[in-house]
C-alpha cells in the first residue's frame, strides 16, 4: 500500500513539472505577447506589427503546408549564437516569438535543405518568377532541387491575358495558367516577411568575419599612422598583434569578444586590459595567462572578477611563441597602455620553464602571484 502510495505521488510529481515547465513557463513567457504598435512610433495610425495575412495568403499557407514545403524551408531567421542568418542574407535581425503572434498555424519548418522563406516576400522576385520557380524550380535555378508543383498550372500553346511566358526542360515556349492553389502560394510567399523592428529586437548590424578583419585592419593603419615614431620591427609587432586580438582561427585569439575592441572588458564578467596592472605588469605572468589559461578569482585595477578564460586559440592554446609576443605587445601598447614589448624569445623561455604543466591546466590569479614571488 505504502508503495502505491509513493509509486502515485511520483507519477504526480512528473506529471506537475512537466505541466509548470510546458505550460505555465509557456504562458509566462510568451501568453501576454501581443502585436506591437508602441514602440514603433506615438502616431496612432501606425501599423500594427506584425500583421494579419490577408484571406488570399492565409489560404496560401494551408496549400503551402499541405505540399509539403516545410519539409526543406524553415520560416525562422536563427540569432548569432545558431549560425547568423542575417549575415547570409535571410533577414535583418532574428525571428521573436512575437513575429508568431497571428498566425494560427506557425509553420517554422523542420529542414534546412531550401533558403529560410521568413522574409522570401522582400526579395523583390516577380510574380511572375515565383510562378515559374513553383511550376518548375528547375527552369528557374540551374540544378535546384525544390520540388516541382507542374499539377498547379494548366498549360496552354497560346498566350492569355492570366497565362505566363515560360520554357521546358527541352527549351521550348510554354505558357503556363496558374490555378487558384498556385496564386494562393505565391500571395502567400509574397507576404512573408520580418522587415520591422519590434521593442524586444532592432536591425542587426550585419557585421560578417571579414568585415571584422577589415575593421581591426582600418584600425591597425590608425595605430601605424599616429605610431610614426616607432621602429618599424615595434610598429609591425603592433599591428600584427591587433590582428590576432580581433581574429578568429586560424592563428588568432579572438580576444576583443571578451575585452571588446576598446580593451574596457565587460563589467561584472571580462576584467579590462586597458590600463590593467597585470598587462602593464610582469611579463612572465601575461605569457603564462597566454599559454594555459586563467580562471577564478583575480582582482584587477581594484576589482574582483571569478570568471574563467580558456587557454587563448584555436583549437585552445595553440597560439605559437610569435602570436603570443605580438598579442602582449599589441595590448601593452594601445588604449593608452605603454609598456615595453614582448618577444618570441622571452615567451619561448618561460614555455620551457613550464613544459611539464599539464594542457588545459589553467592558472589562477593566486597561483601566479605566489610562483613569481619565488622565482622573480
Ligand atoms: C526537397 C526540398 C524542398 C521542398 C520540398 C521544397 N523546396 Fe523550395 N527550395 C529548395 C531548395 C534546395 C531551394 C534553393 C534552390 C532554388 O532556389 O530553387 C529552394 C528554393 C525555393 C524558393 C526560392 C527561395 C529564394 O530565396 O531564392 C522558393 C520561393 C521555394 N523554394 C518555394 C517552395 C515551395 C512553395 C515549396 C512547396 C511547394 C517548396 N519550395 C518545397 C528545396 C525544397
Ligand atoms: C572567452 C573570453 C575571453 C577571451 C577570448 C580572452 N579572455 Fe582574457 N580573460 C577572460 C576572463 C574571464 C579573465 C579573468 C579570468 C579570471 O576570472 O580568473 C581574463 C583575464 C585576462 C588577463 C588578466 C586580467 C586583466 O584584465 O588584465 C589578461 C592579460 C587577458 N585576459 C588577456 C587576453 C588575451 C591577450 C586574449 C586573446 C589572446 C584573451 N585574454 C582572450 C576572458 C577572455
Amino acid at each position: 500500500m505504502n508503495n502505491i502510495f509513493k509509486f502515485a505521488s511520483y507519477i504526480f510529481i512528473t506529471l506537475a513539472v512537466a505541466w509548470l515547465a510546458f505550460v505555465v513557463g509557456a504562458r509566462n513567457q510568451f501568453g501576454d505577447l501581443t502585436p506591437s504598435p508602441e514602440m514603433l512610433s506615438e502616431d496612432p495610425d501606425v501599423d500594427l506589427f506584425p500583421q494579419p495575412l490577408s484571406g488570399i495568403a492565409q489560404l496560401g499557407s494551408k496549400e503551402y503546408l499541405s505540399l509539403g514545403c516545410v519539409t526543406c524551408h524553415t520560416q525562422q531567421v536563427r540569432s548569432e549564437n545558431a549560425g547568423f542568418d542575417v549575415a547570409r542574407g535571410w533577414g535583418k535581425r532574428p525571428s521573436v516569438p512575437r513575429d508568431y503572434v497571428l498566425q494560427e498555424e506557425v509553420l517554422l519548418g523542420h529542414n534546412r535543405v531550401g533558403p529560410d522563406l521568413a522574409n522570401i516576400g522582400t526579395r523583390e522576385y516577380s510574380s511572375d518568377w515565383l510562378h515559374r520557380h513553383l511550376f518548375s524550380p528547375q527552369i528557374a535555378v540551374e540544378g535546384s532541387i525544390c520540388q516541382p508543383s507542374p499539377f498547379l498550372y494548366n498549360i496552354s500553346e497560346f498566350e492569355t491575358d492570366s497565362s505566363i511566358k515560360t520554357v521546358d526542360d527541352k527549351n521550348t515556349t510554354l505558357h503556363i495558367i496558374p490555378s487558384l492553389r498556385a496564386n494562393r502560394i505565391v500571395a502567400y510567399l509574397q507576404s512573408l516577411n520580418q522587415n520591422y523592428e519590434l521593442p524586444e529586437i532592432s536591425f542587426s548590424d550585419d557585421i560578417s568575419e571579414s568585415e571584422l578583419v577589415e575593421i581591426a585592419q582600418a584600425d591597425v593603419v590608425g595605430v601605424e599612422s599616429n605610431s610614426s615614431e616607432l621602429p618599424s620591427w615595434l610598429a609591425a609587432q603592433i599591428s600584427s598583434g591587433k590582428e590576432i586580438y580581433m581574429k578568429a582561427a586560424p592563428g588568432g585569439g579572438l580576444c576583443f569578444t571578451c575585452h571588446q575592441p576598446n580593451g574596457e572588458g565587460l563589467a561584472g564578467q571580462f576584467p579590462p586590459l586597458a590600463g590593467s596592472d597585470w598587462v602593464l605588469g610582469s611579463k612572465e605572468k601575461l605569457i603564462k595567462i597566454s599559454i594555459y589559461g586563467l580562471m577564478g578569482e583575480i582582482e584587477v585595477n581594484g576589482v574582483k572578477y571569478n570568471n574563467v578564460m580558456a587557454p587563448p586559440g584555436i583549437p585552445p592554446g595553440s597560439l605559437t611563441d610569435q602570436q603570443i609576443a605580438d598579442v602582449l605587445t599589441y595590448i601593452r601598447n594601445d588604449w593608452g597602455n605603454s609598456a615595453s614589448s614582448v618577444s618570441p624569445e622571452e615567451v619561448a623561455s618561460v614555455r620551457a620553464k613550464i613544459k611539464n604543466r599539464a594542457p588545459m591546466q589553467m592558472w589562477t590569479a593566486a597561483e601566479l602571484s605566489a610562483v613569481s614571488s619565488i622565482t622573480e
